[in-house]
């Protein structure tokens, strides 16, 4: 077993690279490298590329994970099921393994990976929070467009058997439990992954497996820099026509401010700010499953599912 540091980004396919370009640009991405085959967008982070779509009969392929260390990624190579470390042969190189999950989704595990200048973010304003004053003399004027996105921050996998899936990436990639939601038998049904930073704070939630008839992307969520830009990127997409899926609204278990919306593929993708960050020291929540999707306010989740229309 490694721990895996975070999400990298994930895998598409699809046939037509400039539709989906565009939509990513109207997202909050970036061109990174574009070859014959493939799309990699990234965003203001270093990070090389969060998503990659190669040209294909429309699918979600898989989602990939930082490894700590090349180190790793050579005992990893040694796990039953797990490929020989390999280079990546695509624009960023650095050094990979693969597994395939027990639902057949590809898992990449990359280090080493090229990393670039950060990209200039915009609409950044401190907030003034009841006593906590912090924006003095600072007027808030924003810039419309989209919303820049500042790195990949969650993926969602609809998986077929929890329990399988839940022991597969807990086991493989060293993922804990931030929250479990129990039905009325308080058999836990599903769980909030986030990466064992141990006593350093990381995201509430990196994986959630959701148990489902049909395997699949739940979806990929994308940080965004504050409310402003979740409003913004809102009615910037709006504007171009694309679909909204759910949003917008404030979770309860992981607090993010979220808003979500269809690919041209028709998968999700998110805009999230301002979620919980936790360590080890704080205890894991349990939360009945029948209300864990609920909202703290915002958009219920009655729409959740719907599919594009
Ligand atoms: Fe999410």
């Amino acid at each position: 077993m490694i721990k895996v540091t975070d999400i990298a980004y994930a895998r598409f396919r699809s046939p037509d690279l400039d539709e989906m370009e565009a939509f990513l640009e109207c997202f909050g991405l970036f061109r990174s490298a574009r070859t014959d085959t493939a799309l990699y967008m990234r965003a203001t982070d270093e990070d090389h590329h969060v998503h990659v779509t190669e040209l294909g009969d429309p699918a979600f392929i898989g989602p990939a994970f930082y490894a700590a260390s090349e180190a790793d990624l050579e005992a990893f190579s040694q796990v039953d099921g797990v490929s020989a470390v390999e280079d990546i042969d695509e624009p960023g190189c650095g050094k990979r393994v693969r597994i395939t999950d027990p639902d057949g989704f590809e898992v990449e595990v990359v280090h080493g990976i090229e990393r670039l200048e950060r990209l200039p973010t915009n609409n950044s304003f401190k907030t003034n929070s009841g006593d906590d004053v912090r924006r003095e003399g600072d007027l808030v004027r924003l810039d419309k467009g989209p919303a820049r996105c500042k790195r990949v921050g969650h993926i969602v996998l609809n998986v077929t058997d929890f329990k399988a899936s839940d022991a597969f990436y807990g086991s493989h990639f060293g993922f804990v439990h931030s929250d479990e939601c129990v039905n009325e038998e308080g058999e836990t049904i599903f769980a909030f992954n986030r990466i064992d930073g141990g006593k350093r704070f990381v995201d509430h939630h990196t994986l959630l497996t959701v148990p489902m008839e049909e395997a699949g992307l739940g979806h990929l969520a994308y940080e965004v820099e504050d409310v402003n830009a979740v409003h913004i990127g809102h009615e910037y997409l709006k504007s171009k026509g694309y679909h909204h899926s759910w949003g917008i609204g404030r979770h309860i278990l992981g607090s993010q401010i979220f808003d979500y919306w269809f690919d041209p593929l028709g998968f999700r993708v998110e805009h999230w700010t301002d979620g919980d960050i936790l360590n080890e020291d704080i205890p894991m929540g349990k939360t009945p499953a029948a209300t864990a999707l609920d909202v703290q306010w915002g958009t219920g989740p009655e729409t959740r599912l719907a599919k594009i229309p």
